[in-house]
């Protein structure tokens, strides 16, 4: 009798629970981007530049921050072409910079960014590279770069963008981490390092701006079909091409377009496919719950996919302890 009666409530509790989940995650409301200045750092090609074009196609005027002044050009043209279509009277512009060049000079940006399109809504941090090679072989000018790029460069630029989205008491900020900042993946020491650090910054600063109606998301793309994975490809250990290939290519669209969706929901991270479901849900450590549904899939699913974690791992290490292999028993042969 006693247990019987502990079963139901445990069940009760957990059917209300997921009722709850369900309705939150039917009625959470997106926010709208018509007429509002969407700031895109690296808009000038790959993912970013299909955020800024899924941003544009929503009605809003952008702003892109790259460093080539040609493939701004092409990309301000291929946004303005957009921006016709939908006739939302919105207006692209861009800014050339180093992101991981002169801080007085990032900041400025978005000053100067604000003085024809208003106050920036939301920012993307796109801008960044991933390079892959063993520990070893990684240049420490090649170390620095990345933090530069990928975390600094994110940083200073979102600080001058948070001051202006104070005052306006709204705002969306997103960070492109990757995958590979959930997982410490051969390869990729300095690009796991870089990424994951960007993640404890969201984390950190979702807190701080919470209360300002600001909310901060973190984008974790799979391998994505686009110019800098194509030359991340070259330089790549066989052993972290093997690994990565489980998750297959996706088409920077599906990315951008899932980004947006979620930044706009104010959800707190955004994924595209089962993998990537799997490490947020098994990263989701002390960081924000800003829904029913995947604070719940956390507390329920986390010990399946600690569980199927080990056969990925297994995989995993299968794979550097082969190619290990190939390359002594190349040595000896030699
Ligand atoms: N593609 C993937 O498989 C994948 C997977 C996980 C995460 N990511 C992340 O997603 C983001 C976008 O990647 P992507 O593949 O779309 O890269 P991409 O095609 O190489 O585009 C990178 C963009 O960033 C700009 N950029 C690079 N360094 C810069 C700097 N120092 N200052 C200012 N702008 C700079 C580039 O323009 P300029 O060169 O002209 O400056 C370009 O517009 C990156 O952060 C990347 O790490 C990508
Ligand atoms: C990270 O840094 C690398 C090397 O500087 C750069 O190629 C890449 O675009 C950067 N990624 C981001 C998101 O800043
Ligand atoms: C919060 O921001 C949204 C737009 O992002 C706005 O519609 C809403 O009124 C804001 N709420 C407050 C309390 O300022
Ligand atoms: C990456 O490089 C490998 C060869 O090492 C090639 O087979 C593959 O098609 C390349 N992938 C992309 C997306 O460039």
């Amino acid at each position: 009798m006693g247990w019987c009666c502990c079963i139901t409530w445990l069940w009760s509790i957990l059917a209300i629970g997921l009722g709850v989940a369900l309705f939150e995650f039917f009625s959470r409301k997106k926010r709208d981007l018509k007429g509002k200045h969407v700031l895109v750092t690296g808009g000038s090609s790959g993912i970013g530049l299909s955020v800024a074009l899924d941003v544009a196609a929503r009605g809003a005027s952008v702003t892109l921050v790259a460093r080539d002044v040609d493939k701004l050009e092409k990309a301000q043209v291929e946004i303005a072409t957009v921006i016709s279509r939908v006739a939302s009277g919105g207006y692209v512009q861009y800014f050339s910079g180093d992101l991981s060049g002169d801080p007085e000079k990032i900041a400025s940006i978005v000053k100067d960014a604000e003085v024809d399109l208003g106050p920036i809504y939301m920012l993307v941090n796109c801008a960044g590279f991933a390079r892959a090679q063993t520990f070893e072989d990684i240049p420490p000018w090649l170390v620095k770069q990345l933090m530069d790029v990928n975390y600094t460069g994110s940083f200073i630029i979102t600080q001058e963008a948070v001051r202006s989205m104070k005052r306006q008491h709204e705002g969306v900020v997103v960070f492109t981490s990757s995958q590979a900042g959930l997982i410490g993946l051969y390869g990729f020491t300095a690009y796991s390092a870089a990424k994951a650090a960007l993640v404890r910054l969201a984390e950190a600063l979702h807190m701080e701006v919470k209360p300002y109606n600001i909310t901060v998301t973190v984008c974790y793309p799979p391998d994505t079909d686009t110019p800098g994975f194509e030359e991340e490809n070259q330089t790549k250990p066989v052993e972290t091409k093997l690994m990565s290939e489980t998750a297959g290519l996706l088409k920077p669209e599906e990315v951008a377009k899932k980004l947006v969706d979620d930044a706009l929901i104010g959800s707190f991270t955004s994924t595209v496919g089962l993998e990537g479901f799997m490490l947020t849900t098994l990263c989701a450590g002390m960081g924000p719950i800003t829904d029913a549904f995947s604070f719940l899939t956390q507390v329920f699913l986390f010990g399946i996919f600690r569980a199927v974690s080990a056969f990925y791992l297994w995989s995993f290490n299968k794979i550097v302890d082969k190619e290990y292999r190939k390359r002594q028993a190349c040595k000896k042969s030699e």
